[in-house]
């Protein structure tokens, strides 16, 4: 299949695409998004079969204003209301009991759905001018999301209709998901929008277990993403847990051919291997920006061994910890 490469000027023949069927993959401000119209059971497959996903994987339902959320649920409780008028547009993601109009490929047999309203303004108008979009992240299935449209190209070129140039995204890492469905509200993946965000809105919100843990085998996955294999380049990830010093003097006395470093900007005159930079250490967004960019250019490197630096677990470095956590196959050296 041939892909085409649309800009913004070109929303219309994305529009026309999704209408007809087919799969684009477009900007958000969180990750590249591969969108297809969530009320159209046989286009969602698509979007499965371009990704490599597996099929009890369900999909978030983007919608372009908030009021949308009302026929894709069941109902809206007060909480989701509080949610939505504090956060939406934005990088939250909500799950509800699903209504009758979401077909069972989107939802992936579950009896909810996720729904998330993007405020990046491609997505936004591409969704006002189309349907309700379907998207999960625009990677080929376990790799890290795509932040660029390279990255996008990289992995969907000739597996979809077209590609969206929207520059690259400001948060970085996927959306926080956040599940109504059961009795206490549960933080399911963390991101842009903080717990402590959330908690300031509507009180006490659980962090689910698989958040900073490995899903037990053979454990139920409250979010069926979360027992995939996830964001893994082909090099090894390592966590170092320990002080600048600590991280520093491990790498270098670890330091053989093949063998770099993801670290802070504080860092860098200190290792003596090659490494990435991910920000300031106080500077947990800057490191959701660039995290998934230094995990794709490991691999163009051919980095074998990357020793990448904990993050504290509070505010958006619990986003980062958790994405690095799963880059690093929970592979963590206590120092
Ligand atoms: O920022 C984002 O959320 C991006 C952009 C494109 O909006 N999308 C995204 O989608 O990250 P995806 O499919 O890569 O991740 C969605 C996650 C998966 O872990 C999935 O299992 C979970 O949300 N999920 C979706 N629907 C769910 C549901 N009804 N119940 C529990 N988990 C659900
Ligand atoms: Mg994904």
């Amino acid at each position: 299949m041939e892909t085409k490469l649309l800009n913004a000027s070109q929303l219309d023949v994305a529009a026309h695409i999704i209408k007809n069927g087919g799969v684009v993959a477009m900007p958000t401000e969180t990750v590249y998004g591969l969108a297809a119209n969530a009320l159209n059971g046989a286009a969602v497959e698509k979007i499965f079969a371009a990704k490599g996903r597996p099929a009890d994987n369900p999909l978030i339902v983007h919608i372009s204003e908030p009021s949308q959320l009302d026929s894709l649920v069941s109902e809206v409780p007060q909480k989701a209301r509080m949610l939505s008028d504090a956060f939406w547009p934005g990088p939250l993601t909500i799950i509800l009991p699903r209504s009758d109009v979401i077909p069972q490929q989107v939802s992936a047999g579950l009896d909810t759905v996720a729904v998330r309203c993007p405020s990046h303004p491609i997505a936004r108008e591409l969704i006002r001018l189309s349907y309700p979009l379907a998207a999960p992240s625009a990677n080929l299935s376990g790799s890290p999301s795509p932040t660029t449209v390279q990255h996008v190209i990289d992995d969907m070129n000739g597996r979809i209709d077209a590609i969206i140039d929207g520059g690259d995204c400001a948060v970085g890492v996927e959306s926080t998901v956040i599940t109504l469905a059961g009795d206490v509200p549960r933080l399911l993946r963390p991101g842009g929008i903080t717990h402590e965000q959330l908690e300031a809105v509507i009180g006490t919100v659980e962090v689910d277990k698989a958040v900073v843990n490995p899903l037990p085998e053979g454990a139920q996955a409250a979010s069926p993403g979360m027992k995939y294999k996830h964001y893994s380049p082909k090099a090894d990830v390592i966590l170092i847990n320990g002080t600048e010093q600590q991280f520093i003097d491990y790498v270098n006395s670890h330091s053989a051919d093949g063998t770099a470093a993801l670290c802070c900007s504080e860092d860098v005159g200190a290792l003596r291997v090659p490494y990435e930079v991910l920000g300031d250490i106080d500077d947990m967004s800057e490191h959701a920006r660039k995290l998934f960019s230094a995990l794709r250019k490991a691999d163009e490197r051919g980095w074998r061994t990357v020793y990448a630096r904990c993050p504290e677990k509070s505010g958006v470095g619990l986003a980062v910890y958790n994405r690095m956590v799963r880059a690093a196959g929970f592979e963590i050296i206590e120092l």
